[in-house]
């Protein structure tokens, strides 16, 4: 019954959501929780249909030399090139490569997190994803610090790091990967034009630095490939977000995987103002047609494996 039963869930998923808060319909309990080991057991082999996450979460080396000119993903009329830091900077294997976890946290940047508490219980986990370089230290408390993983979108050096226009920024910039020491700094650097004089900036300081973060490069074909298992499943999201990325590759090397930080609305089940991030006052249109993403529904179907013991989604406080 599994798949069948997997999808059929998954259509209730896409019904209209809430505009209001989302509240009511994403009450989910969280004491009654209990994994359901065959059905993690079948989305890992479901998942592997479409992508190998141990080979598509980078391009590796020999993928590629020095000079070669690539097509973005997203933007097939427009080209790259491989320039010589960016080939030296690919790994030469998968840094995923038997990599296996019990538990791993998925943390999302939802304002959800603030006063959440959350922060030991996450790096409590033997493997923790963060996105888009989000700060921790400040946060430590409801957020923790342990960042196994990091994304990173080229876009990041605008709106975090001032386009490194001044040493200052290069200098914070610096500091933030150092403390990652050499945990693994995924860049999607091929998916559209706009970002590869930032990945180039932050190529160069990785090298002149010397700093230790094992960088990873998605390869072409995994968004097509996340967004397709989705789609066979009748989940119509539009882009994935990088939070659903990171569930989605998650799901082939742990086995228990909790997310935080995934809200994304507006308003707390009380009516309570949400910020869109823990750490910065952007503001965010969840339900414009503009937006690349679907996050509400990508929620809800997250909520819904929640219910099924596929994932633990924490929106609440941790005890
Ligand atoms: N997220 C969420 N609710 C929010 C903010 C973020 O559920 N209020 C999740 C999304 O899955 C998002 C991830 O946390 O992809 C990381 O957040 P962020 O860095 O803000 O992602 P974006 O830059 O907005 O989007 P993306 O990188 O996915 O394009």
């Amino acid at each position: 019954d599994g798949e069948q039963s997997l999808s059929r869930s998954m259509v209730n998923s896409s019904d209209k959501i809430s505009r209001k808060s989302g509240s009511s319909v994403f009450q989910h309990s969280v004491e009654r929780w209990k994994i359901n080991s065959s059905l993690v057991l079948e989305i890992r082999k479901n998942i592997l249909r479409f992508l190998d996450a141990e080979r598509d979460i980078s391009v590796v080396k020999s993928s590629f030399k020095p000079g070669d000119v690539i097509h973005y993903v997203l933007d097939r009329r427009r080209t790259l090139n491989i320039s010589r830091d960016l080939h030296s900077l690919l790994p030469e294997v998968s840094p995923m490569k038997n990599r296996r976890f019990k538990t791993c946290a998925v943390v999302g940047n939802s304002g959800i997190l603030l006063d959440s508490g959350c922060g030991k219980e996450i790096d409590s986990h033997e493997f923790v994803i963060r996105c888009n370089l989000a700060p921790v230290v400040e946060f430590a408390a409801d957020v923790g610090t342990k960042s196994d993983f990091i994304t990173m979108n080229p876009s990041v050096v605008q709106k975090a790091f001032g386009g490194f226009r001044n040493e200052s920024d290069r200098e914070k910039f610096v500091h933030r990967l150092s403390m990652l020491n050499d945990s693994v700094l995924w860049i999607p650097a091929f998916m559209v034009k706009g970002g590869e004089k930032h990945v180039e900036w932050v190529n160069a300081l990785i090298l002149k630095n010397k700093l230790k973060v094992r960088t990873a490069y998605p390869s072409l074909r995994l968004i097509h490939a996340v967004r397709g298992y989705w789609l066979t499943n009748k989940v119509y999201i539009k882009r994935p977000s990088t939070g659903l990325l990171m569930y989605t590759l998650a799901t082939r090397f742990c086995d228990e995987i909790h997310l935080y930080g995934f809200w994304p609305f507006p308003k707390d089940i009380n009516g309570k103002p949400v910020k869109y991030h823990y750490y910065d006052d952007l503001k965010y249109r969840y339900f414009s047609n503009a937006s690349p993403h679907r996050m509400p529904l990508e929620f809800k179907t997250l909520n819904m494996l929640h219910n099924r013991g596929a994932l633990k989604l924490t929106t609440g406080k941790c005890i």
